[in-house]
């Protein structure tokens, strides 16, 4: 009996609804079932006699849903986690004055010094500096980029459409921005605090002026992982210029606390295909979390 959420018919009705695949807690997932119920990765070789559709996919789903089968999104473990010592991260240049203005506030003062910040041309533009959620003391944190217009208008980290998939996919790790208990809480907050104008990427100055800010979260929260989702994201925190997929899937140290990088959920909602990676990363950051052997 296959999981009720990996239900053929279940997935082909949300695939044809533009809804793509499901997030299911890792406890859900049987390999042998995955391998029979899904499609496999595009590009990976196919079996012989191999349905374009995938087994996944009923013959009398609608056609939108036959014609592009939903991407395969997890195996029950698909991270084997590299054996190989932790990375070190060397985050990007910091603003010296900036991490000494910083440095020693407690929440309340940094949070009202984000607030009054002036520091690059974002601050005269926006309505919000978006600080940050969740939980202070929360055993993971989650980085973003920037604000957009929602996050702006409203003074909170990703609560557009890419926020709604990080909040599932948070809460396919028992995770979420809400939570009381810190074990199954998150904490986030972005590279940079205001909205860049039209959403453009964040400017040099405008991440080596915000990340100290960034850098007396980590300190205030100590989680015990760092979640970094997207390029700049990734490569303020580890400090290298390399593209996203060649940051992923390494366990990170970030001044002793281990890190891992993955796709910004804005990607994800335009590539979905690559969700299944996403949740190879999350594995990862579950084992490195639980202490397994990374
Ligand atoms: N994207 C981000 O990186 N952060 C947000 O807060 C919203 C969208």
């Amino acid at each position: 009996m296959p999981h009720p959420l990996l239900d053929p018919h279940r997935l082909a009705m949300l695939h044809a609804l533009g809804l793509q695949q499901v997030w299911v807690p890792r406890e859900a997932l049987d390999e042998a079932e995955l391998a029979a119920l899904l499609p496999r990765l595009p590009g990976a070789p196919q079996p012989r006699g191999a349905r374009t559709a995938g087994p996944g996919t009923p013959d009398d789903a609608p056609a939108s849903a036959r014609r592009e089968a939903p991407a395969r999104p997890v195996q029950a473990r698909p991270v084997q986690a590299p054996r190989t010592p932790a990375v070190q991260a060397t985050p990007a240049a910091l603003s010296e004055s900036r991490l000494q203005q910083v440095r020693g506030l407690d929440w309340e003062a940094l949070q009202a010094f984000t607030h009054d910040c002036r520091a690059c041309k974002l601050g005269d533009m926006r309505h919000h500096a978006v600080f940050g959620v969740g939980h202070a003391q929360a055993h993971v944190m989650v980085v973003g980029e920037a604000p957009g217009a929602e996050e702006d208008r409203v003074g909170e980290p990703f609560v557009g459409a890419a926020g709604k998939l990080l909040d599932n996919m948070l809460r396919a790790c028992g995770l979420s921005r809400a939570g009381e208990d810190p074990a199954r809480s998150v904490y986030i907050a972005n590279v940079i605090k205001c909205r860049p104008p039209g959403n453009r990427n964040p400017e040099p100055d405008e991440i080596e002026q915000c990340l100290p800010v960034l850098q007396r979260q980590i300190e205030l929260v100590r989680p015990r992982l760092l979640l970094a989702l997207g390029r700049f994201a990734a490569q303020a925190l580890t400090g290298s210029a390399e593209p996203i997929g060649r940051l992923r899937q390494r366990a990170w140290d970030w001044q002793g606390t281990p890190l891992v990088v993955s796709y910004h959920p804005a990607y994800l909602l335009r590539t979905p295909q690559d969700k299944a990676k996403a949740w190879a990363d999350l594995c990862l950051a579950q084992d490195l979390l639980d202490g397994r052997d990374a």
